[in-house]
């Protein structure tokens, strides 16, 4: 299938909205479609343009696969909630930390992943919820990577020549899949979603396991997860396309209160980028890398090194995975 892209130049927003709402009250028919809420700008948008369109037939899952960040299951629902969208959240922890046992190569991870979500956690849903469509908020760019080899996105499926129907026993409908990240911002803010939801900085859907190099235990996990929130936390301010913090999977040397220790390096990266195709690193101000590796060492007594990305995409990509 041949995708059309709508460059943002192009983008009649209203018109867009009310495409695409007619499009998925037809081919839904009396239907129920299922949908998952990550909570990032793409799923957001798509969940709320569903809703409009479908209303009840519209079931939307938010799938707690215990790889987000601090606190961001208990935000994600509520902001949905308060938007009207009722939410279910699903609590799939052990399913996709078995999953991830034992896999250390990336793609095999992500695999993994796609894997758990569609068939195992996502096929039981659909089951139960006796739905026959799978909204998803795939967009141009994830099309484009992956068709080029680039990346397997994990939302990529039908580009792939997997027939979802067959292989999980539903469609799935990607009613972004025309649009580039700044088109889907603009939907949003017209869909009358806050702009803490519309302008979020992009968030993978594999989530935490493309910043674990090596195997994503629960534990490895958790150590990312804290070191992002205080990236995170002193970044905010920065007008940057998108930072994170990465664990390694290579241990080095440390001294820690006068002895050595073995320990773990994290490392951080900011971007500067208009759609996540071509990035380079900020430019950020020496102080402030100096204050989070103070706070990862001091916060985080396993982490012993802290390193600045400042490699440019490509060769590097965005995530680690
Ligand atoms: P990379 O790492 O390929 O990232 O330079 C490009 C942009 O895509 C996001 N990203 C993903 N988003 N599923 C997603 O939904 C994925 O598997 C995935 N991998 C990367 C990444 O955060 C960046 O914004």
């Amino acid at each position: 299938m041949t995708i059309k892209e709508i460059p943002i130049e192009a983008l009649d927003v209203e018109k867009f909205i009310d495409e695409q709402c007619r499009a998925l009250a037809v081919e839904t028919e009396n239907e129920i479609a299922v949908n998952a809420l990550s909570g990032g700008v793409d799923s957001s948008v798509t969940t709320m343009l569903a809703h409009r369109a479908i209303g009840t037939r519209l079931k939307t899952y938010f799938i707690d696969n215990g790889l987000m960040r601090q606190g961001e299951p208990e935000s994600v629902m509520e902001t949905m909630t308060g938007l009207g969208v009722p939410v279910e959240r699903i609590d799939a922890r052990n399913e996709f930390f078995s999953a991830l046992k034992g896999v250390v190569d990336p793609e095999k991870k992500r695999q993994a992943i796609t894997d758990t979500f569609y068939k195992t956690v996502f096929g039981r849903l659909v089951r139960q919820s006796g739905a026959k469509f799978l909204l998803q908020g795939t967009i141009y760019t994830d099309v484009e990577e992956t068709v080029a080899g680039i990346k397997r996105q994990h939302n990529i499926l039908s580009q792939l020549g997997i027939d979802t129907e067959s292989a999980y026993g539903y469609r799935v409908i990607e009613p972004l899949i025309a649009l580039r990240k700044t088109g889907v911002r603009a939907v949003g803010k017209a869909l009358g979603m806050p702009q803490s939801v519309y302008n979020r900085p992009p968030f993978p859907g594999p989530a935490l396991v493309t910043r674990v190099i090596g195997e994503a235990l629960p534990e490895r996990i958790e150590l990312v997860r804290r070191a992002t929130a205080i990236v995170e936390e002193e970044l905010s301010g920065v007008d940057a396309f998108q930072y994170l913090a990465i664990l390694h999977e290579d241990r080095v040397t440390g001294v820690y209160q006068g002895a050595r220790r073995y320990g773990n390096q994290i490392e951080i990266r900011c971007w500067d980028s208009m759609d996540a195709v071509l990035a380079k690193p900020t430019r950020l101000p020496f102080e402030l890398l100096e204050k989070m590796a103070n706070r990862i060492t001091g916060e985080i007594p396993e982490v012993v090194s802290v390193t600045y990305n400042i490699t440019t995409k490509p060769p590097s990509t965005i995530e680690a995975l």
